[in-house]
């Protein structure tokens, strides 16, 4: 049988069925999924997916929202600028493309943060287009199963990774299912070729697999020479007053772009120095415990600190970014934090803290 054969016939027998994307040719759908499952696990994604289609069913529902209504429905994912660019897609569509998603997978490739993968497998998913897909869990089957050397991110490393993925597709004259092909390769990367233990025994491709014949499973694909990475570190303020928390909407750009945080210092010192001269000699900040946050390219030490504060402050603190518009600043109601667009962190430490204090208990249902 062909490679697609295997895959495909694998994938109907051994592969995943039932997600929420799955069954749908609706390409805001299929679109939607797709990005939500760039660097993100399946069960993480499908809670998010399903409140973001209950909020947004529509391309253009989402298209005519504000970025500040779609962003609480992306925090906690990670990878925020993904959700800048679903709404910015949204609105060259409308505007563009009259609303219709294109069919073909150049023109879904021109869309605001849609890469060539990604662009495929839509096409793939929802117009059965013969187009392949690499993404991650894909460069490590065709790694192992054609003994592909080499850091994957590498140009040459990629076209040669590119050209076997284009192999399977052009070569066949038969009709390939090209939702189950896709599926199946995304499957196989996910449930099978993993990078840590590789289930060879179930594997369909074993048998022609390089890397399973010459036992080097572990050594491909090569490892990447990984950088140290360096650690930051930043001070919170938890200002709290009448129930409600002063809060900074973040640029659009940057770390946790478009986000609400929290006023940040450099330190301890500082932040303590500005409560005492914006809150008066009475007010102390209590530090809470420290706790680590790892982004792609730096750690983030977070040192919070609490103050229930009597009176509003007389300054505003430290914004969290070079911009600095007084109107970013708002006091969200402690009752609303579990439904406002925090980064996942802050929303830990933020809700931990004060449903402890309040009692809430901690299967209260919520919307985050
Ligand atoms: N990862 C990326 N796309 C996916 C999909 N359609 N199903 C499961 N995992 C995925």
């Amino acid at each position: 049988m062909s490679f697609a054969g295997t895959v495909i016939q694998w994938q109907r027998e051994r592969g995943r069925h039932g997600l929420p994307w799955q069954g749908s040719r609706d390409p805001y759908r299929v679109w939607l999924s797709e990005i939500m499952l760039q660097q993100t696990q399946v069960a993480t994604v499908i809670p998010y997916y399903v409140r973001f289609l209950s909020r947004f069913p529509t391309l253009k529902s989402l298209a005519e929202a504000s970025q500040e209504e779609v962003m609480p429905y992306w925090a906690g994912l990670g990878y925020y600028a993904r959700a800048r660019n679903l709404h910015r897609c949204a609105k060259v569509v409308l505007d563009d493309w009259h609303g219709l998603f294109p069919e073909n997978a150049n023109d879904i490739a021109s869309l605001p943060g849609i890469g060539p993968s990604t662009a495929n497998a839509i096409a793939a998913f929802c117009y059965n287009a013969r187009q392949p897909i690499l993404d991650g869990n894909v460069k490590r089957v065709f790694c192992r199963y054609y003994a592909i050397e080499g850091d994957t991110q590498k140009k040459a490393v990629e076209n040669r990774l590119w050209d076997v993925a284009w192999q399977h597709l052009e070569g066949a004259t038969d009709n390939i299912d090209m939702a189950a092909y896709t599926q199946g390769l995304m499957d196989l990367g996910a449930t099978v070729c993993t990078r840590g233990k590789p289930a060879c025994g179930v594997c369909p491709l074993a048998d022609e697999c390089v890397a399973r014949i010459e036992g080097r499973q572990a050594q491909l694909p090569t490892a990447r020479l990984r950088k140290s990475v360096p650690q930051r570190q930043v001070c919170v303020l938890i200002l709290e007053h009448e129930d409600r928390i002063l809060m900074y909407r973040r640029a659009d750009k940057g770390i946790w772009g478009g986000l609400l945080t929290l006023p940040e210092f450099a330190d301890r010192q500082a932040c303590s120095s500005y409560v005492q001269h914006s809150l008066g000699e009475s007010v102390t900040a209590m530090p809470l415990a420290a706790f680590e946050h790892v982004f792609t390219h730096f750690r983030l030490h977070i040192e919070p600190m609490l103050v229930h504060a009597k009176a509003m402050p007389a300054l505003m603190p430290a914004a969290g970014d070079s911009t600095d518009h007084t109107s970013r600043w708002q006091w969200v109601e402690l009752g609303a934090l579990a439904e406002s667009a925090l980064p996942a962190p802050l929303k830990t430490l933020l809700t931990g803290y004060f449903d402890a204090e309040t009692g809430v208990a901690s299967d209260t249902p919520r919307l985050f």
